[in-house]
């Protein structure tokens, strides 16, 4: 059974509307624990657009399940995570303009910088997962820098039309998530995964992680937020 990893990111959002002190994302977290989560997700930008570096230090010291930062291969941020140590750093790519974070990392066009951070993480004693797209290419890449994990961006599956395409681009993550496993490396998947379309993406063989956001935070507003963790929980089996 997978493991579900809750996305705080946008209670940071709503917060942030307002430059106010609520809702607290520290507050969801907790809650997303007494829901069931098996970890909580959060995205330290360069920007600061959602979550703060007080979110961070706080949520360090409360959370009580893995607790897993999500980071771009940004100086700045990969000091801030050696010094926090969350159990898990997961690279993603980031771009200023993005609404959310579009398509997995590139391991290609920017290796070198990869595998640094890469090394830097796994020297403080944070295991080490890339987010990337369902390529062969990325993954072999990704075995050779030796990381402990790859969540496969499942956001392709998310946005295709019902029916066959979604059917192909469920195949995809299959084939790519045998992979994964295949080269020894844990296999997670997250990016626009929803109560309607995660049941397929939980059930692939070796699933380990799903990590989810915008959809429970949006569920949180009609039923609260630990009420829509355990309504998720349900189907992450
Ligand atoms: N996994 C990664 C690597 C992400 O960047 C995001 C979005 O921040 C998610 C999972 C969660 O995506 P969503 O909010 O669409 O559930």
């Amino acid at each position: 059974m997978p493991e579900l990893g809750v996305n705080i990111d946008h209670v940071a959002t709503v917060r942030q509307a307002r430059r106010t002190n609520e809702p607290d994302p520290v507050w969801a977290a907790a809650l997303a624990e007494m829901g069931g989560a098996d970890g909580i997700t959060l995205h330290l930008r360069e920007d600061r657009r959602h979550i703060s570096d007080r979110d961070l230090q706080i949520l360090r010291q409360t959370v009580t399940v893995k607790l897993n930062l999500e980071m771009a291969c940004n100086d700045e941020v990969l000091a801030i995570a050696c010094g926090v140590k969350p159990d898990q750093a997961t690279l993603v790519p980031e771009r200023r303009e993005e609404v959310t974070t579009e398509g997995g990392l590139n391991v290609f066009s920017q290796r070198a910088k990869v595998a640094e951070v890469v090394r830097k993480l796994q020297d403080a004693g944070i295991s080490v997962s890339l987010f990337l797209d369902p390529d062969p290419r990325q993954i072999e890449e990704a075995a050779r820098l030796k990381v402990a994990a790859v969540e496969l961006h499942t956001g392709q599956y998310a946005e295709a039309k019902s029916g066959l395409p979604q059917q192909q681009e469920l195949e995809q993550l299959q084939a790519v998530g045998a992979m994964v496993f295949g080269l020894g490396m844990t296999l997670h998947a997250g990016h626009g995964l929803t109560y309607r379309n995660v049941r397929p993406v939980a059930q692939i063989a070796g699933m380990k992680e799903l990590n989810i956001g915008h959809s429970i935070v949006a569920r949180a507003i009609m039923v609260g937020f630990e009420e829509a963790v355990r309504e998720m929980k349900r189907l992450v089996v």
